[in-house]
């Protein structure tokens, strides 16, 4: 039985670790970097605010499992899971370029149940809980109308160390330079979703990413009316690796340029 006081119980912890991380960006030096892999970048920062989230999040349900990116994953009878990017945009983060956010969703059996993204530098609280919509500070949110490839504004990401796919990808991103009003790669998928969310954004897709980097956000696209896929148009985004979120009336375009390319 989940509490009704949940939700803003998540969106507590997300901010309290964005005030950490926020600190921490002041005095942030270089020499923190260690690499994951090929431009995998973490820091004591990713590894601390998860530290924390995952103390946080353990206090409010003892029996949750966990996926989390850097500390991997705890494993427990419930049928609940937590899954967590405690800084999901590390890159833009190292880089002193504002734009990073916290991820974390709760799932269960195999739904998405609630996901909140918190923007630590804008303080922007994105979230949602399954039937019950989506919100952005406390305001419901809905993605765009746009029913027009041409004026639409699409986000993408590029892999980190995997290029095995870098054909479809250079080719679905000519098709839309050519075809839309633009293409943004701002560095982290979970803003990119709660940015479809809220219609800043009309499309969104990405390949090789892992279910802390979607889960939050692919629930608050759908809660704000919008279709979240695979690249075959099946709900295998979660641990798939490859999403599309779209607004309603350019999902089919961008999924059709998907399935040419990637298949
Ligand atoms: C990354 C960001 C980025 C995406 C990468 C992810 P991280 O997550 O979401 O936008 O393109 O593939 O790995 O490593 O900053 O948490
Ligand atoms: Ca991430
Ligand atoms: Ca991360």
């Amino acid at each position: 039985m989940i509490s009704p006081l949940l939700l803003n119980q998540i969106r507590h912890i997300a901010i309290e670790t964005g005030a950490y991380i926020k600190q921490e960006a002041i005095s942030f030096h270089t020499s923190a970097i260690e690499n994951k892999g090929l431009h995998d970048l973490v820091s004591y920062v990713d590894k601390t605010a998860e530290k924390r989230i995952v103390e946080s999040l353990d206090l409010l349900m003892p029996n949750a499992s966990f996926i989390n990116e850097e500390s991997g994953n705890i494993q427990r009878q419930a049928e609940y899971t937590w899954i967590i990017d405690p800084l999901d945009g590390t890159t833009n983060f190292i880089h002193g370029i504002p734009h990073y956010c916290i991820s974390i969703a709760l799932m269960y059996q195999s739904q998405i149940i609630m996901g909140v993204v918190h923007d630590v530098a804008t303080g922007d609280l994105f979230s949602a809980q399954a039937g019950k919509g989506s919100f952005l500070n406390g305001q419901a949110i809905h993605v765009s109308s746009r029913d027009n490839l041409s004026e639409s504004l699409i986000a993408t990401g590029f892999p980190v160390n995997n290029f095995s796919r870098i054909e479809p990808t250079l080719s679905v991103l000519e098709q839309l330079i050519l075809n839309t009003r633009g293409v943004r790669r701002i560095g982290t998928a979970a803003l990119d979703l709660s940015y479809v969310a809220c219609g800043r954004f009309d499309a969104y897709y990405e390949h090789g990413l892992y279910p802390w980097d979607v889960a939050a956000g692919s629930l608050i696209v759908q809660e704000a009316g919008g279709h979240v896929s695979d690249f075959s148009g099946a709900n295998q985004y979660l641990f798939g690796k490859e999403i599309v979120a779209a607004a309603p009336g350019v999902y089919d375009t961008i999924l059709q340029l998907l399935r040419t390319y990637y298949r």
